[in-house]
C-alpha cells in the first residue's frame, strides 16, 4: 500500500521550524525513484474521472510532485509562488499558516478562464495555503477540479476549509 510505503519513509521532526511543531520531512521520498513513480501512479489512479486541464503546484514542496503529475497527465504545470518571485502580472492572496501568516501569488495568464485546475501540495495541515490557492484560481475564472496532497493531516480539519471549492480532496497518506 502506498500509504504505508510513504509512512515508512516520511520523517517526523519535532520542534521544527518552531517549538511545538512536528515537521513532516518528505525529502526521503525523493531519494527513492520507484516510490516517486508509485506516488504519481497513485495520484493518477485516485484522480480517474476528474477533468484536469492544468496542475497548479504550491511553492515550494508542491513543485516537486506537481510538475511530475502534470507531465504524467499530459497537462500544463503552473507555479503558485511565494511573494515577489513571479515576474509577470500577478494576483495575490494572504492567509494564516499553521505557524504565522503568509501570502501566495499566481500569474494572471497562468491558465484560460474556465480551465479545470487541480491544486497540488505536499501537505494539507490547516488548509490555509491550499484555500488561498483555490481563491486565486477562482479569482482568475478557473474551476477548482480538486486537491491532491501527499499527506493529509486530518486532525487539523484542513478538509473543511477546502470543500467549498471542491469536495474532490485526495491524499495518499496521513
Ligand atoms: C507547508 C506545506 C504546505 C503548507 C501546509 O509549506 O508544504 O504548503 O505548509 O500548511 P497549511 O495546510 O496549514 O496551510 P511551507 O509554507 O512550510 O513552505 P515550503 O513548502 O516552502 O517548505
Ligand atoms: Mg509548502
Amino acid at each position: 500500500m502506498i500509504s504505508e510505503r510513504l509512512k515508512s519513509v516520511i520523517r517526523d521532526i519535532p520542534d521544527f521550524p518552531k517549538p511545538g511543531i512536528i515537521f513532516k520531512d518528505v525529502t526521503p521520498i525523493f531519494k527513492d525513484a520507484q516510490l516517486c513513480t508509485e506516488v504519481i501512479e497513485a495520484f493518477v489512479e485516485q484522480l480517474k474521472g476528474t477533468k484536469v486541464d492544468v496542475v497548479a503546484g504550491i511553492e515550494s514542496r508542491g513543485f516537486l510532485f506537481g510538475l511530475m503529475l502534470a507531465n504524467k497527465l499530459g497537462v500544463p504545470f503552473i507555479p503558485v509562488r511565494k511573494p515577489g518571485k513571479l515576474p509577470f502580472t500577478i494576483v495575490k492572496k494572504s492567509y494564516e499558516l499553521e505557524y504565522g501568516s503568509a501570502s501566495i501569488e499566481i500569474h494572471t495568464d497562468a491558465f484560460e478562464p474556465g480551465s479545470h485546475v487541480l491544486i497540488h501540495d505536499d501537505l494539507l495541515a490547516t488548509g490555509g495555503t491550499a484555500q488561498a490557492a483555490a481563491h486565486l484560481v477562482t479569482e482568475l475564472g478557473g474551476v477548482v477540479a480538486g486537491f491532491a496532497f501527499v499527506i493529509g493531516l486530518d486532525f487539523l480539519n484542513g478538509r473543511k476549509s477546502l470543500d467549498t471549492f471542491s469536495e474532490n480532496i485526495v491524499s495518499l497518506t496521513s
